[in-house]
């Protein structure tokens, strides 16, 4: 072992279980590509300004958790601890939303950082797959999102995850709900830190998980009681949309979520086998994000999903991902001759599109031999001295143990003939 760990929150993927992780996010991503999304990219960090705006000041995530610093050039910046923001302002900088074509549909791929207490579940370097529909306000819009992640979640197999759908309000209703709740909470035998919490975000409040304050809260007004025609329609006709889809979800009024951009519809897909983590994906309705970080107004949609969490989420339900093994040929030479033949054939084979690797490094047959199960290739070829000499290479195949010659001269074609 060096005397490097990898820090505190993080931690590797290795070989072979990092093929999970690729697999979870082809599987993220696929209903997505399917349904209109274009693939954005964009830089690990930022102004931090852009998070602190449009995240929101009062968030755990930009006043507690956000990786921020000064560049020697003073440029201040901050590691990216969501994507929405970027995402947006990305967007906003290309013009994508003057192109004519609303809304621009987005998705992504890629690590985030939060200086968080880690836990099982909870990283400071963590891996989101993540959509963002920009620049229309439409339910369908809202309900084809939280389709097309139950459909990313199905794909690979879970059942155990829940839908929690709740409406947010608008600029119209949300202020006058905010200070009722306020007048409520205020009247409260509450800690310092929650005080100031309800001058600062009182809907967060709702959201604390001690039971001394939970016991306070009944009685609370409740936002669906202030909610406006138009936030109601609104999400009436979201919640008639993914019932006729056939998603289930559960209204929870209590939702609230941890950045302040949200409006009207907000949802969590939660998994039940995942303790105090269990928020495997999030997301909801921005509508005034776009005009926080200075652009026009654009009533947007979107939500990222854990991918360290989906993985988590997957081993909870001990569901197995179908991977296909990595090598289908490898490569066994015996002596320097066939070692010069055999990189040539498995060159031409990985030229014709099959997967061949080849024992490295001058081991014997034995040695050779396990690292040729190893791979878990279907075949091995193995040729030596005498082999060559008749011009042929022996064919193992390694489910049987068979082993037969085939001309080197139709090695390739073989084999392929085999694989297909
Ligand atoms: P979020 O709820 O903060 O939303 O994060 C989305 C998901 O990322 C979470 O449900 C969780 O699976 C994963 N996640 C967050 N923090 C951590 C962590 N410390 N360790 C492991 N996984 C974590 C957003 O980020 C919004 N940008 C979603 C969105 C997109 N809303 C609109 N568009």
């Amino acid at each position: 072992m060096s005397t490097f760990q990898a820090p505190k929150g993080t931690y590797d993927l290795i070989p072979p279980a990092s093929a999970k992780y690729l697999a979870v996010r082809d599987a993220i991503s696929a209903p997505l590509k399917n349904s209109g999304y274009g693939y954005i990219e964009t830089p690990g960090f930022e102004n931090v300004e852009l998070f602190s705006r449009g995240v929101g000041e009062s968030t755990d995530i930009v006043s507690k958790e956000m990786y921020a610093f000064e560049t020697k050039g003073g440029d201040k910046l901050a590691l990216r601890p969501e994507g929405t923001a970027s995402v947006l302002r990305a967007a906003l900088e290309a013009n994508l939303h003057k192109a004519g074509n609303l809304p621009v549909k987005l998705w992504y791929s890629g690590s985030y950082y939060r200086y968080e207490r880690p836990q099982k579940g909870r990283y400071r370097h963590f891996s989101q797959v993540g959509a963002e529909a920009i620049g229309a306000e439409d339910p369908a819009l809202d309900a084809e999102l939280i389709i097309l992640a139950d459909q990313a979640y199905r794909s690979l197999g879970l059942r155990q995850f829940r839908i929690l759908l709740n409406s947010l309000g608008d600029k119209e209703c949300r202020p006058v709900y905010r200070d009722a709740l306020q007048g409520f909470l205020r009247g409260l035998e509450l800690d310092d830190d929650t005080r100031r919490r309800i001058e600062i975000n009182p809907l967060r409040v709702l959201d604390d998980k001690r039971p001394e304050v939970q016991k306070q809260l009944v009685g609370a007004p409740m936002l669906r009681d202030y909610l406006c025609d138009a936030c109601k329609a609104y999400h009436e006709e979201v919640r008639e949309l993914l019932t006729a889809a056939g998603v289930a979800y559960e209204d929870d009024e209590k939702l609230v979520r941890g950045l302040d951009y949200y409006t009207r519809s907000t949802f969590e897909f939660v998994h039940d086998g995942l303790g105090s983590q269990s928020a495997v994906g999030g997301g909801g309705r921005y509508d005034g994000l776009s005009e926080m970080i200075g652009g026009p107004a654009l009533p947007s949609v979107g939500w990222a999903l854990g991918v360290d969490r989906t993985v988590l989420a997957l081993e909870a339900e001990g569901i197995e991902l179908e991977l296909p093994a990595t090598t289908s040929v490898f490569a066994v030479p015996l002596g320097e001759e066939a070692r010069r033949v055999l990189f040539g054939v498995v060159t031409e084979l990985r030229r014709a599109g099959v997967a061949a690797d080849f024992s490295y490094g001058g081991k014997g047959l034995k040695g050779a031999m396990k690292s040729a199960n190893r791979s878990g290739a279907r075949y091995a070829i193995v040729a030596g001295e005498r082999d060559l000499a008749e011009g042929v290479v022996q064919l193992k195949d390694m489910e049987s143990g068979d082993q037969s010659p085939v001309a080197l001269a139709d090695a390739v074609t073989a084999i392929r003939e085999r694989l297909a």
